[in-house]
């Protein structure tokens, strides 16, 4: 089988004009990058979900960059042809273009990371241009936008008012004129997904947002069923390694308890004369 090629903004843009999905998931660690790779998904998006999906916190907020570097490095080397997109998390980009412009750096440089996310519309703009003009290429994200879900009242579907969806739609406009090379859409009703990726030239992937768009994104803990607090309706369980592992835990559990494990191809052995040396040694 042909060597896979390294995904660029060029094999995005032409899938994107020969009219064919875009394939995006997150990933958290080194063994299931790998897998990402080998299945040849394109892109790989280490989000600051690995809060919640890895981490235990019941929000994205508490991430630091500091926490996710050494999984980013990780996911790169697990997948060297992927697109791969740092998350930047709460306050990186908020406070300042500046801080802004750090924290998208420390992900190309540090991370390897083709390029970088950030929540929000107009009210980050110039931070999304200047990450731009810095040469790294920037993902809006547009719709439920975790980082603010307090203010959005909760983890919700939003753009469901035609005011709040004319919002969302100018936003994705905004983010395309800033110069972000694709924008993400959480959570918005699949017909105003459906309008924004009718105007947009620039990819639109989805998350829980309908069929319409250029490209779907699902969180990898959630779409096999490793995510123990619950299941989001966008979610389609695709095979059930939550399961899958719990019954392997369980029959581990069993079978030290009843000594079946482990059996002699599980463990080393020594020559009968070098233990024989041994006990005399020890004065046995
Ligand atoms: O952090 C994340 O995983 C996300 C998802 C919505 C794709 O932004």
């Amino acid at each position: 089988m042909a060597e896979r090629q390294k995904v660029t903004l060029a094999h995005l843009y032409d899938k994107l004009r020969q009219g064919q999905p875009i394939t995006m998931i997150t990933c958290y660690d080194y063994p299931m990058a790998d897998l990402v790779d080998k299945a040849g998904i394109d892109i790989i998006l280490v989000g600051d979900s690995l809060g919640m999906a890895v981490l235990g916190f019941d929000s994205t907020l508490p991430v630091t960059q500091d926490m996710m570097m050494p999984l980013v490095q990780a996911v790169r080397r697990g997948s060297p042809h992927s697109w791969l997109i740092g998350d930047m998390p709460y306050m990186t980009y908020q406070p300042s273009v500046e801080t802004a412009i750090r924290c998208a750096g420390r992900f190309m440089a540090e991370g390897a990371c083709d390029a970088v996310k950030l929540e929000g519309g107009r009210e980050i703009i110039d931070r999304a241009q200047a990450i731009v003009k810095s040469g790294i290429p920037v993902m809006g994200h547009l719709g439920l936008t975790p980082q603010s879900a307090s203010a959005l009242g909760g983890f919700k579907v939003q753009g469901k008012s035609a005011a709040q969806a004319k919002r969302i739609v100018d936003d994705a406009k905004a983010l395309e004129e800033a110069g972000c090379y694709s924008v993400l859409l959480e959570m918005v009703p699949d017909r105003i997904a459906e309008i924004i990726t009718q105007r947009a030239t620039v990819p639109i992937i989805g998350i829980g947002s309908g069929p319409h768009v250029h490209g779907q994104v699902l969180i990898f803990h959630d779409m096999f069923g490793l995510n123990p607090k619950f299941k989001p309706k966008m979610v389609k369980v695709f095979a059930n390694a939550g399961q899958v592992i719990l019954d392997g835990l369980k029959q581990y559990a069993a079978e030290v308890t009843s000594r079946q494990f482990p059996q002699p191809d599980n463990w080393f052995t020594i020559k009968d004369e070098e233990i024989n040396e041994l006990k005399r040694m020890l004065g046995e």
